[in-house]
Order: C-alpha cells, then structure tokens, then sequence
C-alpha cells in the first residue's frame, strides 16, 4: 500500500482521498481554507455525497486517512493528486492558475522521485508544461494525468465501480506505478499519454452534453410534426450503437463541470486555431432552452397583475444541492427581470440558491411555493415533486399552467385535472401550446379563451 497526498478536500479531491483510503492507502488531505478544514477535522463534510461520509469517518478513525493546513505533512507521500478547481475565466478557458500554485507550493516539499498527479480537469498541455518546470525535474518528480468521470450523486460509487480508469503518463513506468494504485479495482486500466488523457476527459463531457442538446433540438421538431420526444429518445437509445443514456430533453444541461468544460474545450480549439462548430451550437442550444422555457412561462402571466411563478427545484439536477449552472436560476434571473414575481422551493438546494439569487423567494414546502401561483415551472426532477397531491395543487394555485421542464410529470393526469400542461416535445401536444391536437378521429378539440384544451395536455416547445 503506497503513502498518498491529496492537494483539495472540495468535491473531487475529498471523494478521491476517501475512496484511495479505501483501497488500503495511507492518505494526507490537504485543505488550505482554514473554515472547510475545521470542518473537517471536526468530522462535517462541506459537501452532500452518498457514502462520502461514512468512509470519511471509517477512514479517520482507523488513521488511514488525514486532514491537514500545510504542505509540510507531503514529505514522504509517493504520489500527489492535484483535485484542485479550474473554474472558468472571463473567455471561457480554464483558469488553471490554483492548479500552478499547488504545484509551486508542493515542490519544495515533496518527495525527490515522486509522481504528481492531476486529477483536476485542465487545458491540454498543462501536465507537460508542469512535468517541464525547472523544478520538477531538478527533482525527479513525475507528472501524470489521471481525469476524473464522477458525477455528483454517485461520485462514490463511480470512483469505486468506473468504466475506466485514464492514466496519461509519458512512459509504460510512470503509467504502471499510477495503475498500481488502482489494482484492487476491476476496471480496464487505459495508458495513453498526457494531452490525449486531457483531452479525453474533455471529449467525455462535451459529448454527454452534446447527445442531450442534440436531443432537445429533436424534441423542438417533435413539438412542431406532433411526435414524441421520449419515444423518439427509447427507439434511438435501442439502437446499441448509440445507447439510452443522456438524451432525455428537457431545460438542458448545468452543474459545475459540463458549461465549464464546453467553454474550455472551445478556448482550446481556438487557441490552437482549431474551428468548433458543433461545440458552438451545443452551448447555443442549451442556452435556447432556457430562453424558450422564459418566454412561454412570460407568454402564461403577460396579462396577470404582479404576476406569480412557481419553480419547483433548484439544483442542476436531482440529489445535489448544487446550483451552479442551474437552468432554474437562469430563468428566474429573467422572469424576475420582467417584473415576474418567482418562489421556489427544492429539498436541498435552498440555501446555496438564496446565497446565489436573493431576490427569489425561497419557501419550505412545495405546497406553500405553489399556492396562489400562476404558473408552474418543473425545473428540476426531484422524486417527490411526481407525488403532489395534484389536485389540492389546482385548487391551491391562481393559474393552471404548468412547464414541466424535465418532462417528468404525469401529463395525461394533470390534463384531466384541468391543467394546461406544456413539455418539451412529449406527445399528445403541439407546437407552442397553441396548436390543436388532432383526436384519433382525426378532429381538433376546441380550445378555451385561454388557449386550452379541457382533457389535452399541450407542450411548451
Ligand atoms: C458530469 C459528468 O457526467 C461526469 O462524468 C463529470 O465528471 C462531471 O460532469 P454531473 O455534473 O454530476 O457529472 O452531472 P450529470 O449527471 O452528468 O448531468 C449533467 C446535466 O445534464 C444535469 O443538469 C442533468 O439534468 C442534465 N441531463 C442529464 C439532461 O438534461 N438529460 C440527460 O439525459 C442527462
């Protein structure tokens, strides 16, 4: 079992430095934020994982795992794992510079022969420009390459159970001693070198985000030729060449890591003169959606005095209590802009959203957030959301229209109810609501002053 370092205890650096504890490695986390340290020491992570928790305190108590302040403690670890941030700069390339630092602090006492490696997602060509450093090779230290696939939520179980594990190194050695870290794990090990790691992990999210905004332009024509998204979606993903996942169509992508990652990945394109059309347009549409979303809940309330939205989820997706890159944010950014009066409530996030966007009204239960509202915005698909008494629901709120964001509410039901229940590109609907549904007999039903269709359900896209 090797002596390990872990430079970050944030999302990536504390799930890594937990679950190499668990494998049997002596690990020393490094934390510099003296208020997260405290923290950690008294044994309340900073941040909400399944599992996290119990190897954290598995791990402390059996000293496998430590927290420290300094980089002194970093002296006789074979292996440094930089899970540093690498937030987004102004231009949309990734700000690399507290990856530089944590370097630069670490070198004067790290271990002559040990081997960094970066777990941090970086532009290609940060791990050998570090390898090159003047002193990283006065000291014999390597550099390697070892991206991260965690999703929030599953960050445990992901790390534990990957599909693979990536390990750009510049020889078979340096690749093998990283490997060896990892024996315990099933997963096919992939050596390649450093930029095509770097790349690789680049690539990864810029395609889930690419299959989903490619869907959602799908579900755009599915509203406008009457088909159904979800359908289309089930017999594309049949297809074993392509696979069910990540194209349910909805408001589209957010979190901390795909908007980042698109961004520098199009900044690093361009900086090697390289065109990125289909990077472009998958960042322009997922932006579109929640334009779309903004305009048709505005088109609902136009002619309403002080009107009322509804945003019922708040997080980026469902089991986290991040917000980053949240769709629901955005638009309540605008339907607050247009004079829009927006309440919210998510089982988790509230906090991080009230720290994030004061002026939205945070309330404590979905009932409360929804009474008096004229319209409904399903932002984000948290279980209990589908188990609302519905019908206390129409009787509570001021209007009956409902986005379902995530089409993820039973549309059919809330259309008996007396709903007007828009999605994005589910059957049964139109194009932007307005449009009749043609009956099996091949008849439109009438449509009410307000646009709607007793019975029918209708999409918003
Ligand atoms: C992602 C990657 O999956 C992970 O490998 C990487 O290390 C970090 O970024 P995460 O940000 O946790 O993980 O979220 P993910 O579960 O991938 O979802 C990203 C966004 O896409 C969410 O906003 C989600 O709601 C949305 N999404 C996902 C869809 O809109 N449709 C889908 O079919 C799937």
């Amino acid at each position: 079992m090797a002596q390990l370092a872990v430079v970050g205890a944030g999302y990536v650096g504390l799930v890594t430095a937990a679950c190499l504890s668990e494998f049997g490695h002596q690990v020393t986390c490094i934390e510099v934020d003296e208020g997260k340290l405290r923290r950690l020491l008294a044994g309340d992570l900073p941040i909400h994982e399944p599992g996290l928790s119990d190897l954290v305190s598995k791990h402390t108590l059996d000293a496998r795992l430590q927290f420290i302040g300094e980089y002194t403690g970093i002296d006789d670890a074979e292996f440094v794992f930089i899970a540093v941030p690498t937030p987004s700069s102004k231009d949309g390339s990734a700000d690399t510079s507290y990856v530089m630092q944590a370097v630069e602090t670490l070198i004067p006492h790290a271990r002559p022969g040990s081997v960094i490696v970066i777990k941090s997602t970086v532009p290609i060509g940060t791990a050998d420009k570090i390898a090159g450093l003047a002193s990283v090779l006065a000291a014999g230290i390597a550099v390697v390459s070892n991206p991260e696939f965690l999703r929030q939520g599953t960050a445990v179980h992901d790390f534990m159970a990957p599909d693979r594990v990536v390990i750009g190194a510049s020889s078979p050695h340096e690749a093998a001693r990283v490997a060896h870290l990892y024996a315990s794990l099933e997963a096919p090990i992939v050596a390649v070198d450093r930029r095509s790691a770097e790349l690789a992990k680049y690539a990864a999210n810029a395609l889930l985000a690419t299959r989903i905004s490619f869907m959602n332009e799908i579900s755009r024509i599915a509203s406008a030729v009457h088909a159904d998204v979800d359908d289309v979606a089930r017999i594309v993903g049949m297809d074993r060449r392509i696979g069910p996942a990540f194209l349910k169509a909805g408001l589209g992508w957010g979190g901390s890591c795909f908007p980042k990652d698109v961004l520098a990945l199009c900044s690093v394109a361009a900086t090697n003169g390289c065109r990125t059309p289909i990077l472009e347009a998958v960042y322009e549409t997922n932006e579109l959606q929640r334009e779309h979303a903004a305009e048709l809940l505005l088109d609902a309330v136009r002619t309403i005095q002080d009107p009322v939205v509804a945003i019922l989820g708040l997080a980026f997706k469902p089991n986290t209590d991040d917000v980053r890159g949240s769709p629901a944010l955005s638009i309540a950014q605008r339907l607050l802009k247009e004079g829009v009066i927006v309440r919210a409530h998510d089982p988790f996030a509230l906090v991080n959203a009230g720290r994030a966007l004061p002026e939205v009204e945070c309330r404590a239960d979905a009932y409360s957030t929804l009474d008096g509202a004229d319209a409904l915005l399903l932002a984000t698909e948290w279980e209990e959301y589908g188990a609302l008494d519905w019908m206390l629901v129409r009787e509570t709120m001021r209007g009956k229209t409902i986005l379902d964001g995530r089409n993820a509410l039973n549309g059919e039901l809330l259309g008996e109810l007396g709903f007007r229940y828009w999605s994005f590109g589910r059957a049964t609907t139109n194009g932007n609501g307005l449009v009749p549904k043609v009956h099996a007999n091949g008849v439109a039903p009438e449509v009410d002053a307000n646009g709607a269709r007793p019975g029918v359900q209708e999409a918003g896209v």
